[in-house]
């Protein structure tokens, strides 16, 4: 393999600048002084290169050598990524425990995946046919829960001469090509180049998150992205880990970006005994978790979010829909911009580089539903839902704004709604979603025809309820007219039982779109029965006594099985009771 060599010139934080490299490029990686710390090449310029360090620099001095193999950063793919815990370049965070301790020691070295480990694998080729990038030579059962589906590397084709039966590690191929190309069961992935596909799929289908706030009314796409921006404390991680919990999806992939570590170690230990509550397994079967807390190295941070989606990309060429939750994208902006300014760049915005915006883009536009290469006709997908920690919670500053550009769903949460305990706390007036319209077909055939008119009158209700508010201001409640007292209640009542979800209670933490649909079928039978009483001269008052409010907003306590029947029930009682009301 082809070394080049030079030694430190100089050192300012994250970054090293090299003197003496012949014939350096971009973006690959180095091993740098005697502890051999990983750094990638960023910046060449006359004789000096400049390398962002994984670790901490602390202890290099002048002179030491630098080390560089002209490869690009990147991570290992095969079985065992499922359930581990990585750092932002792949570092396996429990192996290392279990070597030097809590405190991951300078240079470590242990490769990402056991690689000795013996899978059992399925063969589905057999020697004679011929193969292209994208085939599923085998399936290796990674955890109960999923099949790992090897795949031939993009580039490489071929007639197999042989294939493995049952158990292979890394140590030898699984299966080797006529013409003499081995192919493991292990692929490294450079992490800043998107993995290929066929072609990318429109956003039809929605992502269930569970959520009533987020699908019905703020739906992403399966395949799209949410951003979820919110001042300190409105509830971006639990949203995060809610997802993470209860979203219908096959793979979870969570990158932990900056935060705090007393919150990832609540993640580690907590994550592992989850169960799914769909099939009873532990969610880490599904799960990939990669963390970076505030004190591990910015340059680590900064790669979090690549090596993330390339293990997300992984599983999504197999087929499976995955979603990638990022917490949070503002501590990675963070970093870059750390390294803009130890390298002196002039800076943009708030300090940010000007390239903010288009490296946010290279991690986003990596999302999408997707025809994926090779035989099967396999679909898969990469759903990213990211938090976003704008200071002050002003989301006018540059990470919101950049990230407003990729994202399809806008969750705003509201430092208000937190403080009022309105959980999840979105501002559903300042959020958007751009899928509906493109999911609406999917809504009219999946769950209801009447489901998206649904949607539509909770929205205006929503809208209205604000206008009344501001009209009460001024002349108060008693003088509203009684059909906008009945509209205030009913708006009321949809927030109270709809919007808020708890994620404690566990018949509610996660709705079945049936369920969410039956809620708010009911919440409008309520009001149109009510509406026709008013017109008989029913006063507003004795309307709004009845306890079938209470009840109403009750139903979110009724687990997903019991729907539609307890709505149904409902909806016969309140049109039973509402037109037996006599006039006055
Ligand atoms: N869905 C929810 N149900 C009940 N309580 C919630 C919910 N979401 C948030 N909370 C409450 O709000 C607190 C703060 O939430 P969280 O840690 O997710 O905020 P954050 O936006 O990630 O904060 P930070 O900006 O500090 O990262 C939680 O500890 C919890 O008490
Ligand atoms: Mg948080």
């Amino acid at each position: 393999m082809k070394e080049i060599r030079g030694r430190i010139y100089g050192v300012a934080g994250p970054t090293v600048v090299v003197k003496g490299m012949e014939g350096p490029t971009m973006n690959t990686v180095c091993l740098v002084g005697k502890d051999g710390l990983l750094g990638e090449i960023i910046r060449i310029k006359d004789e000096l290169v400049t390398l962002q360090v994984y670790e901490d620099t602390g202890g290099l001095s002048l002179n030491e050598e630098v080390v560089s193999h002209a490869l690009p950063l990147s991570v290992k793919l095969g079985p065992g990524l499922l359930t581990n815990i990585f750092d932002g370049i792949q570092r396996p965070l429990r192996k290392i425990r279990e070597l030097t301790g809590g405190f991951i020691s300078k240079g470590v070295k242990t490769p990402a995946l056991d690689l000795e480990r013996v899978w059992g694998f399925e063969p589905l080729k057999k020697a004679g046919e011929s193969v292209s990038p994208g085939d599923v030579l085998g399936v290796v059962q990674e955890t109960a829960r999923i099949a790992l589906k090897i795949m031939v590397p993009p580039g490489v084709s071929g007639v197999i001469k042989e294939i493995k039966g049952d158990g292979v590690s890394g140590s030898e191929p699984v299966c080797v090509l006529e013409d003499g190309t081995g192919i493991d069961l292990y692929q490294d992935w450079p992490v800043r180049m998107p993995r290929p596909f066929q072609y990318k799929l429109p956003p039809e289908v929605p992502f269930k998150t569970g959520q009533r706030v987020f699908d019905t009314l703020l739906p992403v796409a399966e395949g799209g992205t949410a951003i979820v921006p919110g001042g300190f404390g409105t509830g971006k991680t639990v949203v995060e880990q809610t997802i993470a919990k209860y979203a219908t999806c096959d793979i979870v992939i969570y990158v932990g970006c900056g935060e705090r570590g007393n919150e990832m170690s609540e993640i580690l230990t907590d994550f592992p005994e989850l169960k799914d509550p769909s099939t009873n397994l532990p969610l880490s079967l599904r799960t990939v978790i990669v963390v970076n807390t505030s004190n591990m190295p910015v340059a680590a941070r900064e790669a979090s979010i690549f090596t993330g989606i390339t293990i997300a990309e992984y599983y999504r060429d197999m087929g499976y829909s995955v979603a990638l939750l990022a917490d949070s994208i503002s501590r990675w902006a963070e970093a870059l911009r750390e390294i803009s300014s130890r390298l002196e760049e002039m800076p943009g915005e708030e300090g940010f580089p000007p390239y903010l915006a288009t490296n946010l883009g290279g991690f986003y536009e990596r999302s999408g539903r997707v025809k994926c290469l090779g035989d099967g006709e396999r679909t898969g997908s990469i759903t990213v839902i990211s938090a976003v920690s704008p200071p002050g919670g002003d989301f006018s500053e540059p990470v919101t704004q950049a990230s407003l550009r990729f994202a399809g769903s806008l969750w705003a949460l509201d430092p208000d709604l937190a403080y009022r305990r309105h959980f999840p706390a979105v501002n559903w007036l300042a959020s958007f979603s751009l899928y509906h319209s493109e999911l609406s077909g999917w809504f009219r055939d999946e769950i209801a025809p009447d489901m998206m008119d649904l949607r539509g009158r909770l929205y205006s209700l929503l809208q209205r309820q604000t206008e009344l508010k501001d009209i009460i201001q001024i002349i108060g409640v008693e003088a509203l007219q009684e059909s906008d007292r009945l509209t205030l209640e009913v708006a009321n009542m949809a927030r109270e039982s709809f919007l808020k979800q708890s994620v404690f209670n566990e018949s509610d933490a996660f709705n079945t779109y049936e369920k969410q649909y039956w809620m708010l079928k009911t919440i409008f039978s309520f009001m149109d029965a009510a509406a026709s009483a008013l017109k008989r001269g029913v006063f507003i008052e004795t309307l709004l006594e009845s306890p079938l409010r209470t009840r109403i907003i009750k139903m979110q306590n009724t687990p997903n099985e019991g729907y539609p029947k307890a709505a149904e029930e409902l909806i016969a009682a309140i049109e039973n009771e509402f037109s037996m009301i006599e006039e006055k």
